[in-house]
């Protein structure tokens, strides 16, 4: 019976050849992507973002950030004057019953926070460019237009799906602002960012050299600085020679329906997959991210209760049984030791769930939580490389910064020296350094309109 306990931790363990042999098959799918041909099939979209420059310190203004994408949406005003950034900002709540209502309610709440925080900053009316990070699979026609690709993260909102967000947003402002305000012209520039490309502007802010973003957050994601000519699915006329366009991998979808991760996937990965919204979706992202991560703990935690070798004695109302776990409470695990003391405080710690520990559960539970862990670290690990090897590809051998955000990666308290440690094992000869991005989302998305608006100007110059 124990080797069911040793079995069930085990399948969360993949060597580095393994790792080695998915970087590959990642980098195939990178290519595919690109390519005008095979996109339409291919499960890692990469999309291209129509971001050409990462700033270069002369942006200017006020400008306004929206950020949606996750069970907050936040509303920000960002200030830049001679390379110094003062931001202010609002999280607003949105209820599950906008995140699954119509699109229509979803925008119109979107438009009802912009208006208060407008209202308190003394700025009704008065609209200034836009960053709108929209953390969801889109697909970009040009800047302007930004159309929704298909919900994640427990969004089911009706009538967005294909979408051009910034028109569903624009038609929610001119509604409620041309009531409130006389003679309303909706004149604004809004671009729609996703948030790995806000993390990687706002990054390249402080730190020039950045060229990709990651977060690894509810869900994950990388963008990247690709050669222009290297993306295909551009119109002729879209690329400039010699330029770089930052792509949108969307690499959550890894898996999707290449089998690519077949061979690593696990009977818990199935599960959590089958009772998901998104079924047969976001493979990749299901085994690395934080919306996932305690679920899965939480999976083998009761395939063993029900085998009788955990927690004997907790009974079928425990909140293990009843309802899902965060990725907070495998950080909480994970934050104790493996000594008498700490298992006390842990069994502590476990009733509050209701159930009853042993020092032993304490340990079988903590050895969970670190596979579990390492295995996120390690496949986010095997797409960092995917994509730094493409970077090395058009720029050479130079340092590539990774600007990264995200919860998994601020707040687990392994996951981050266990992705760098894993990075750099699989790719030791590529400099990868990665920095914490101040708030791509907001400041980023702020900073992107704020690039866009610069080279606006240079052009009609
Ligand atoms: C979305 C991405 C986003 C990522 C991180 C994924 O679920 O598809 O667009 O960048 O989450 O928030």
């Amino acid at each position: 019976m124990a080797s069911m306990i040793e079995d069930a931790i085990n399948g969360f363990y993949l060597g580095d050849d393994k790792l080695k042999e998915l970087t590959s098959l990642m980098e195939a799918e990178f290519e595919k992507g690109l390519c005008k041909e095979t996109n339409d099939k291919a499960e890692i979209k990469m999309l291209p973002a129509y971001v050409t420059e990462t700033p270069n310190g002369k942006e200017e203004g006020d400008f306004l950030a929206l950020d949606l994408g996750g069970t907050n949406f936040r509303v920000l005003l960002v200030k830049i004057d001679k390379g110094e950034v003062q931001m202010f900002n609002q999280v607003y709540a949105v209820s599950k019953e906008l995140m699954t209502g119509t699109g229509v309610q979803l925008f119109d709440h979107l438009t009802e926070c912009l208006w208060d925080f407008l209202v308190q900053h003394d700025m009704m009316c008065q609209l200034l460019p836009i960053g709108f990070t929209f953390s969801f699979p889109t697909k970009q026609y040009g800047i302007k237009k930004t159309t929704l690709v298909r919900w994640t993260k427990g969004y089911t909102a009706t009538g967005v799906v294909g979408e051009d967000i910034g028109e569903l947003l624009n038609t929610a402002i001119n509604k409620k602002f041309k009531i409130r305000c006389m003679n309303f012209d909706l004149k604004i520039m809004s671009t729609v960012v996703n948030d790995t490309v806000g993390t990687m502007v706002s990054c390249a802010f402080d730190y020039p050299k950045t060229c990709m973003g990651l977060i690894v957050g509810t869900g994950t994601n990388m963008c990247y600085m690709e050669a222009q000519e290297k993306i295909k699915t551009l119109e002729e006329n879209e690329v400039t020679p010699g330029k770089e366009m930052c792509i949108n991998t969307e690499w959550g979808a890894f898996g999707n329906n290449s089998g690519a991760l077949n061979a690593v996937i696990t009977e818990f990965d199935k599960s959590v997959d089958e009772d998901s919204p998104n079924q047969g979706q976001q493979i990749y992202e299901k085994m690395i991210s934080g919306m996932y991560m305690g679920e899965l703990v939480r999976r083998v935690v009761v395939k063993l209760m029900d085998a009788g070798l955990m927690f004997v004695g907790t009974t079928s109302d425990s909140i293990l049984y009843t309802s899902g776990l965060s990725t907070a409470f495998v950080s909480q695990v994970l934050s104790y030791d493996y000594n008498q003391s700490d298992f006390d405080l842990l069994k502590n710690y476990i009733s509050g769930f209701g159930a009853v520990a042993t020092n032993e559960d304490c340990v079988v539970l903590k050895r969970i939580c670190e596979a579990v862990s390492l295995r996120a670290a390690d496949l986010c690990a095997v797409g960092v490389v995917a994509t730094a090897k493409r970077v090395v590809a058009n720029r050479g051998n130079v340092q590539v910064i990774v600007g990264v955000d995200g919860s998994v990666y601020r707040r687990h308290p392994t996951f981050k020296d266990l992705l760098v440690k894993k990075t750099m094992q699989l790719a030791p000869d590529i400099d990868i350094r990665f920095e914490l991005s101040t708030d791509g989302s907001g400041r980023g998305a702020a900073l992107v309109a704020a690039v866009e608006s610069r080279i606006h100007k240079l052009q009609l110059k």
